[in-house]
Parts: C-alpha cells; sequence; structure tokens
C-alpha cells in the first residue's frame, strides 16, 4: 500500500466505486479539479469566524492566508464551520458551550475525510472548546489565533479591555467618572478585531498554546491586524500538510511536559485562573493524568509580564517587546523538554529571543513580583480546591479572617449590593453561592462581584471574594474561585451563613469555615435542593453530566479520545 493510501481521506476520495464517487462528485461542486484528489494530504480549516464574536471576526482573512499555505505545500485546503462562542456576548455563558463546540469539533473532524486540521479562534472558550474537541480525534493539529486587538485609548492613554471597565464602573458607582466618560471610553476601548488585549483569557491560552508548542512562534501576540498575522498563517497551512506528511498528530505534541510547561509559563505571565479549567479538560481529553495537585506543586515562577490586570501594559507592547519567546528565554532552566508542532524541541521556540522593551518583559533575576503562580486553597470550605490569583490580589488580605455576607445566588447579590444599609466592612468576606458548573448553570465570570456601594463610598476598592464561580481573565482583587464542589452539588460553600466566621491563608493555601463540624453536618442536612432552571436540551444534558471544577468542568462522557475511522458508510 503507498503511503497516500495509508492516508485518512483515502477512505473518502481514494475509492474507485460508488462511494467514491458521490465523495468526490458533490465536492467538484466547487471546482475542485480531478487532480486534487490523487492522494494528497486534505487539511480541515476548523473556523469559528461570526459577526456575534467579534474577537474572531478577522478569522475569515486569516483562513484565507491558510489556504495560500496548504495549497502551495500541495495540500487540499476545505474550510468549515463550527460554533462560535462570543464571550461577551451569550447568555447566560459561554462558558455553558465550551463542551458543545468541543462536540462540534471532534464529530466534524472526525466524521469529514480530512488529514489534518487547522483551529481558528480566539475567543476565551473557542481556544479550549477547538482543542478538545481535535484531542478527541487526535489528528495533526495546529492552532492559528485570532490574535489581540490594538490596545484601546481613552483621553490619551491606553485602556485594557475588561479591566478598564471594572475599572471604571466602580468609578462611576463612586461618582469619580461621568456617564458622558463612561461611555467615550466604551468607544475608545475596541478599536480592531481581535481578542481582548489585555492578559485576559484568550491571550492567557494563546499564549499557552504557544507554549506548548502547539502553534508556530509568535502566535499569542502579533496584533489581530498586523500583516505578519497573515503570514502566519500562511506559514501554519504550509506546516500543516507537512505534519500530516511526518504524522504528526497531536497526541505527539500535548504531553505531560507541555501541560507543565503551560502551568510554569502561566505564572511568569500572570495568566488568567480560568487556564486552570480548560488545562484540565484538555488533559482529560488527551487522557494525560493531570489534577490540582500538579498546579500547586508547581514550582514558584515570578511575574516577568508587566501586563494589565497584573500590571500596566497590553498585548500589543507584549508583541513589540519580544512576546511569549522572550519570556520564554527568561524561564528557559524551569521549562521541560517537549515537542512541539515543528517536530523539534520547545527550546528552538526561544533560542534567538531578546527582551526588548525591560519594563513590558522583566528579568527572572528583577521580576514585577517574586511569586506569581495561581495558588490552590484547600480546606472544609473547599474539599476539593479553590482557587486564587495572589498576582492581581491586596497582598493585606492574602492571610485574613473576617465574617461572612452571603448572597443566596446571583440575583440576591445584584438586588442587594448597592444597599445603603447593606452590613458589611472592608473586613467582611463576600460569599457567593449558585454560580458553579450545574447550578448556573454553566459557572459565568461573576466570581469578582462588585464592592458593595457604601464601601466603594469610603473608597475600599478590593475586599476578600469567594464563590463557586469563574472570574474573567482581565479582572483583579482578592477573589477566592472555582471552590468545589459547588453549592448546587451541596458543597460546603451552600451552608455558609451571614456572620459566619472564614479563615483563608494563602501561603499554607487555606480555606476554613470556622463553624463546628457537628453545626456544618446539620446544616448540610436539613439544606433543601434549589429548583433547576432547564429542563430540556443542551442544557439538560450539560446538568445531568458536567463535572466538578476541580475536574475540568468538561461532561464526563467525554473524557478521552476515539481515534478510529468511522466504520460506515452514508449510503
Ligand atoms: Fe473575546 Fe475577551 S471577549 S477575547
Amino acid at each position: 500500500m503507498s503511503k497516500t493510501n495509508k492516508r485518512r481521506s483515502s477512505n473518502w476520495y481514494g475509492k474507485m466505486d460508488k462511494d467514491g464517487f458521490i465523495h468526490r462528485s458533490w465536492m467538484k461542486s466547487q471546482g475542485l479539479p480531478d487532480h486534487v484528489f490523487d492522494g494528497r494530504p486534505i487539511i480541515g480549516i476548523c473556523n469559528t469566524w461570526s459577526e456575534l464574536t467579534p474577537c474572531n471576526a478577522g478569522l475569515r482573512k486569516l483562513a484565507e492566508g491558510v489556504k495560500r499555505g496548504v495549497w502551495e505545500a500541495g495540500g487540499v485546503p476545505l474550510e468549515f464551520p463550527v460554533m462560535s462562542l462570543g464571550e461577551t456576548q451569550m447568555k447566560p455563558t459561554a462558558m455553558l458551550f465550551r463542551n458543545l463546540l468541543s462536540m462540534d469539533v471532534e464529530e466534524s473532524i472526525r466524521a469529514y475525510g480530512i488529514d489534518g486540521v487547522v483551529l481558528l479562534g480566539g475567543c476565551d472558550k473557542t481556544t479550549p472548546g477547538q482543542l478538545m474537541g481535535a484531542a478527541s480525534v487526535d489528528l495533526p493539529t495546529i492552532v492559528v489565533s485570532s490574535g489581540p486587538m490594538l490596545n484601546g485609548k481613552y483621553k490619551g492613554q491606553d485602556i485594557g479591555s475588561g479591566t478598564d471597565v471594572w475599572r471604571f464602573s466602580e468609578e462611576v458607582r463612586a461618582g469619580d467618572m461621568t456617564l458622558k466618560e463612561f461611555m467615550a471610553a466604551e468607544t475608545g476601548m475596541s478599536r480592531s478585531s481581535g481578542v481582548c488585549m489585555t492578559m485576559g483569557t484568550a491571550s492567557t491560552m494563546a499564549s499557552l498554546v504557544e507554549g506548548m508548542g502547539l502553534s508556530l512562534p509568535t502566535n499569542a501576540t502579533l496584533p489581530a491586524v498586523d500583516a505578519r498575522r497573515m503570514t502566519l498563517a500562511h506559514l501554519s497551512g504550509k506546516r500543516i500538510v507537512e505534519m500530516v506528511e511526518e504524522e504528526l498528530n497531536l497526541s505527539k505534541v500535548l504531553t505531560k511536559e507541555s501541560f507543565q510547561n503551560a502551568i510554569t509559563l502561566n505564572s511568569a505571565i500572570g495568566g488568567s485562573t480560568n487556564s486552570v479549567i480548560h488545562l484540565l479538560a484538555l488533559a482529560g481529553r488527551a487522557e494525560i493524568e493531570l489534577n490540582l495537585a500538579d498546579f500547586e506543586k508547581a514550582e514558584d515562577i515570578p511575574l516577568l509580564v508587566n501586563l494589565m490586570p497584573s500590571g500596566k501594559y497590553l498585548m500589543e507592547d507584549f508583541c513589540y517587546a519580544g512576546g511569549i519567546p522572550a519570556v520564554m528565554d527568561q524561564i528557559r532552566s524551569h521549562i521541560k523538554p517537549a515537542n512541539t508542532i515543528l517536530n523539534k524541541d520547545i527550546t528552538h521556540y526561544f533560542d534567538e529571543a531578546e527582551i526588548l522593551n525591560k519594563d513590558v518583559i522583566k528579568t527572572f533575576n528583577a521580576p514585577l513580583k517574586a511569586s506569581a503562580g495561581l495558588k490552590v486553597l484547600r480546606g472544609n470550605l473547599a474539599p476539593d480546591g479553590a482557587i486564587i490569583k495572589p498576582a492581581a490580589a491586596t497582598e493585606d488580605l492574602l492571610k485574613h479572617e473576617g465574617l461572612a455576607y452571603v448572597f443566596e445566588d446571583i440575583e440576591d447579590m445584584k438586588a442587594n449590593i448597592d444597599r445603603p444599609d447593606l452590613p458589611v466592612t472592608k473586613n467582611t468576606i463576600l460569599v457567593l453561592k449558585g454560580c458553579g458548573p450545574k447550578g448556573y448553570p454553566g459557572m459565568p465570570e461573576v466570581g469578582n462581584m462588585p464592592i458593595p456601594k457604601v464601601l466603594v463610598e469610603q473608597g475600599v476598592r478590593d475586599m476578600i471574594r469567594i464563590s463557586d464561580a469563574r472570574m474573567s481573565g482581565t479582572a483583579f482583587g482578592t477573589i477566592v474561585l472555582h471552590v468545589a464542589p459547588e453549592a448546587n452539588v451541596g458543597g460546603p460553600i451552600s451552608i455558609v451563613e451571614t456572620g459566619d466566621r472564614i479563615q483563608i491563608n494563602v501561603s499554607q493555601g487555606l480555606l476554613e469555615l470556622l463553624v463546628p463540624e457537628s453545626e456544618i453536618e446539620k446544616r448540610l442536612k436539613s439544606r433543601k435542593q434549589p429548583k433547576e432552571n432547564y429542563t430540556r436540551g443542551y442544557a439538560k444534558l450539560y446538568i445531568d453530566n458536567v463535572m466538578q471544577a476541580d475536574k475540568g468542568a468538561d461532561l464526563d462522557f467525554l473524557v478521552g479520545k476515539d481515534t478510529r475511522l468511522p466504520s460506515r458508510e452514508s449510503h
């Protein structure tokens, strides 16, 4: 059997019978000539372009760049759409649909006659959703990201996606900013296609993808509208054809070491807390043992990147300062040998890197913050773990004891947070329930609940907030997230009452409800299960099968992979 006959796509286009006729003939309706079905690699371009996902609005053009590269290398590019998840547009939360996108990607790749796939994504959930789906099929796979938006501008200053929205909205509530100024900032913030240009979840995931060797170098930081991104798309198209020839499947790049490198890099860039949940879910698909303990025992890596929300610059500045290769060069002694889509070790990505602006990218010996990794907290309030991002928190609050003020659900919080008589002080610990994977459903980014208005007026800008929710990667504050098990499944967070004392000690990894065990048990026994709002469709499937945050909030039946060819023809 010749090598080309071993290609996956030959099971569709290589047959000289009725089935082959049908597969080829209908494709020829697009003007494809006979010779493109001679056994050359068929490359799927999996596109999350959508006008409802403005962050991914540039992907149509990038797909053209990929196609140029595929044709040049002797492959056949075929673009296909998958569900797109617009983080700022979808209700109740785009995270509810991450697993649905992954199913769309997985089944599309499996059902069609393609040999390799290019994933075009960018907005927060599109990158992990696409990779999760692709990992469950395991073809040669390469990522091309949307790239970040240009820096936001307001009154001559750079402003950052998300981060400055949270800041401005607090200033409006405090009476320090007018509504007119607020609207002007809204217009100046998002000036081009591309993803949030702070180190939010989208740029975090693109950075980790680059650091894991799943894309070409510089993929994370080149601005969406930079011509060099089109060049990168072209080169990625060329490379995926070579990857098919080399039989370099995704599983040969996605290894335990590449996940460990992602955890290390996430600390150095001050990456989003959401990366934890996405990496856990992706590892589950790739059948790699990864759990919260891997984040807990990760080495203490300093924060090197001076980007919002932990610092002051934006992705455009990061790109011009040297980007991910320059950061990886600084932490090279902590990076493990790992293969990449270039079929070369990851060191190849940063061998010639240099820092071009030392205020944006700090050196390992003179970092922005000495310790920056995400911390895992455990205790009787979070037996299966919770997450905090110390780099975005207030130092003094990282060891604290205070009385809880509890919101039973998001509606309770929204209705009461601005009450002038809310009995809270800057030492109060706000607790929000009902925002976990099953409870909301979809585990939204509401963990960074606003500071109560009475405290904003006193000048308070941060306090401890605890929830079973996530938070936007662009947000900041002393915020404990992903408390597991969540309230909706009877986790201890469900029985916290206003006035209970809570202890947090980040350096010791502790999160304790200082209520006697007998009282906790009594409350858990008398707890009432909240009524379910969703009784049909995908949301019902999700609620019935979603796992908790410490397992990546994937659907339990999607864990693992199935690399077999579809066994039956369609006709
Ligand atoms: Fe799409 Fe931030 S909203 S990347």
